[in-house]
């Protein structure tokens, strides 16, 4: 499986510490910027996380800024793409066992990094449960 992983310069050093946590536990990874805490704008970063997962390049992919609400706005505007923002393992559980989410979006100024990683360490580990909520899923791209 690999996964993408993009953030702006509020979670950039964030987006470091996940991808030592990646690299640690042998997930494969494509980091697409940002590479420094150089101000920069996040829905470009957006992109490039989104059409690697729409691609089917990545299987999943992890975005972060300071809040996670921006890049989730901005990811969740690409067809297919299903950005859940989150603050817990709760949320990143059923994220991906109701809603299929295949995107994370996490907050540098809102998460602390333990927290963060526990959160992308449940979204990679737990699969989608399918049944009744396959058709709900599949109306997301007709809306
Ligand atoms: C950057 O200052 C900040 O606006 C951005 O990282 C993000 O939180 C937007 O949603």
């Amino acid at each position: 499986m690999t996964v993408s992983i993009a953030s702006d310069h509020a979670g950039y050093e964030l987006k470091e510490a996940i991808k030592n946590y990646l690299d640690i536990n042998g997930v494969m990874f494509a980091d697409f910027g940002t590479n420094s805490a150089e101000s920069v704008d996040y829905p470009v970063f957006a992109k490039k996380v989104c059409v690697s997962v729409q691609t089917g390049e990545s299987a999943a992919g992890i975005l972060i800024c300071g809040t996670g609400i921006g890049m989730s706005i901005a990811a969740n505007k690409h067809r297919g793409i299903r950005a859940a923002c989150c603050a817990d393992t709760y949320s990143a559980k059923m994220a991906r066992l109701h809603n299929d989410a295949n995107v994370i979006t996490l907050g540098s100024r809102v998460t602390g990094t333990g927290l963060a990683i526990e959160i992308v360490k449940k979204f990679l580990s737990v699969d989608f449960e399918g049944g009744r909520h396959s058709e709900r899923v599949g109306m997301y791209d007709s809306l």
